[in-house]
């Protein structure tokens, strides 16, 4: 028996695939776009070769695959024919959507494709803000040839502690250097053994999260947020409670009033995320004592208190912690830079094991240890503190000027808010401006431009633009705030419907 077609096989020899790939492929479509049924017969190779003016070589190869891959099926002196047992409810594309050589079949999805309540909840402002900052933190006075021969001092190495997956908790030496670091310069209280390295402080949030909440337990975040954080949350299915922040951090009062059993408590007390408010020391004695008597968790963000230009570095909120309720979060991306993707958490005793086991349930270890390694060198031989102490004085700058320009250039139009500290500034607009329209329409600069609200759960009475500074080329900074003003002056009457609009949209939600 003959087979009764010729497939029309137009094979691309200028291709970087293989002629036996290109065969292949436009077999495996066919068969699963419904064109060649179970049990039809196929050409012999020598037939096929001939037709496509190829060697057998790679026709033989194809069929090799295919058969091995359970396409197709060999019967002894009978040739090669579609495996009987592909179903013939196999998931199709239209019939006449029939493949070329290469080509992708890009058919509409079919069937039910239903993602967890969790996930669709997950929609919303993704990491955009992060790709808005052009990397959140200067590179160009990062000491990179230092970094390198760090890098390269223990690469040469090669040794096991490298190419294995080293310490699940992180690299010794590394949690060493840390606690000593923490406790020195964050009034942190703490033994290594309690610190655990993660790729940031993304993970860290995640894996807290996962550690302390069940689905539906409610949790206090602060309102305005860091939008990571809710993510964080959301994914974990807690029930997110937004407590406004006033002149002295998260309203207490507030967060009892409206979820009083709540099981755990999200606050970045140095500086808060967005508005720069540092918490009170009355409040953070409320804050823990409450903490205590019932019995929640508090999860502390402190993310870039190395920089704060006036009076010394804040103390930890964990520092003043005397039943083991914070959970201290931190990250090298400010200091280092973002895609190092080093991050630590600082644990209660009593709770390291039963991080370890989550941490274990989103990746055995966290940032390779060749870099844990560099960076306890950095840390040891003093570099870590020099870099901060130099950028301390390069930021400074970066947010003097721009203070300075929005004053000469803006006043009466955009509002500074915040503290003399960290690598963003906020700017408030006049009420009715729509701030996503704003930074929508701001140029495209070194100057990362987010709009305030995004990181606000129920729509705010002004938006705002938070604006980070740490990369910028101080050049740019009197062009950028020009053009901020002009679109906000211009009253454009989209700017202000649009505001309208999202405002109301926001309440409908
Ligand atoms: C409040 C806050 N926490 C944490 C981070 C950094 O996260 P990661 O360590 O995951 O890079 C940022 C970055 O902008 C932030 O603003």
């Amino acid at each position: 028996m003959h087979a009764t077609f010729i497939p029309p096989i137009a094979l691309d020899f200028d291709s970087t695939t293989p002629l036996y790939r290109q065969i292949s492929v436009w077999f495996q479509r066919a068969i699963r776009a419904g064109q060649l049924r179970p049990g039809q017969r196929v050409p012999s190779t020598r037939a096929l070769a001939k037709e496509l003016r190829i060697s057998r070589i790679p026709v033989q190869s194809a069929y090799e695959l295919l058969i091995a891959e359970g396409y197709l099926e060999p019967f002894v002196g009978a040739g090669t024919c579609v495996c009987q047992s592909i179903p013939d409810a196999f998931p199709r594309p239209g019939r006449d959507n029939l493949p070329t050589t290469t080509a992708v079949i890009d058919s509409p999805p079919r069937g039910r494709r239903t993602v967890s309540r969790r996930a669709a909840g997950m929609r919303g402002p993704a990491q955009m803000w992060l790709r808005e900052c052009h990397g959140c933190t200067d590179l160009q006075h990062f000491p990179i040839a230092l970094w390198s021969k760090l890098v390269s001092r223990h690469l040469r190495e090669m040794s096991s502690n490298i190419m294995g997956y080293g310490e699940p908790m992180g690299y010794w030496p590394f949690r060493e250097a840390l606690a000593e670091y923490l406790g020195a310069f964050r009034a942190v209280s703490c033994h290594p053994s309690q610190i655990l390295v993660t790729t940031g402080s993304q993970q860290a949030l995640q894996i807290s999260a996962l550690a302390l909440l069940d689905p539906k337990d409610e949790v206090w975040l602060e309102e305005p947020g860091y939008p990571g954080t809710q993510q964080a949350l959301k994914a974990a299915g807690a029930r997110l409670v937004p407590v406004p922040v006033d002149g002295n951090g998260l309203d207490l009062a507030y967060g009892i009033r409206h979820a009083p059993r709540a099981r755990a408590i999200y606050v970045t007390p140095a500086r808060q995320y967005p508005m720069s408010v540092t918490m009170s020391a009355t409040r953070r004695i409320e804050l823990l004592s409450w903490a205590t008597r019932n019995g929640a968790w508090i999860v502390e963000d402190d993310y870039d208190s190395e920089f704060r230009y006036t009076g010394n570095p804040i103390a930890s909120l964990q520092g003043l912690d005397a039943d083991g309720r914070v959970i201290y979060v931190g990250t090298l991306t400010k200091v280092m830079f973002p895609a190092l993707r080093l991050g630590f958490m600082v644990v209660p005793k009593d709770l390291v094991e039963t991080f370890v086991d989550l941490r274990n349930a989103t990746d055995t270890v966290s940032t390779p240890v060749l870099y844990q390694m560099a960076m306890t060198d950095f840390i040891r031989e003093g570099h870590f503190s020099r870099h901060i102490k130099r950028m301390r004085t390069v930021y400074q700058e970066r947010r003097r000027a721009l203070a300075e320009a929005v004053r000469l250039q803006a006043q009466g139009v955009l509002e500074v808010v915040g503290i003399d500290a960290g690598l963003s500034m906020v700017v408030l607009l006049p009420s009715g401006i729509d701030d996503v329209e704003v930074a929508h329409g701001a140029p495209r600069m070194t100057i990362g431009v987010f709009p305030l609200s995004r990181c606000f759960a129920a729509p705010p009475e002004r938006g705002g633009l938070i604006i980070s500074y740490a990369n910028i080329d101080p050049k740019e900074i009197p062009a950028m705030i020009g053009a901020l003003k002009s679109i906000v002056e211009s009253g454009r009457p989209s700017v202000r419907a649009a505001g309208n609009a999202w405002r109301q949209r926001r309440s409908c939600a």
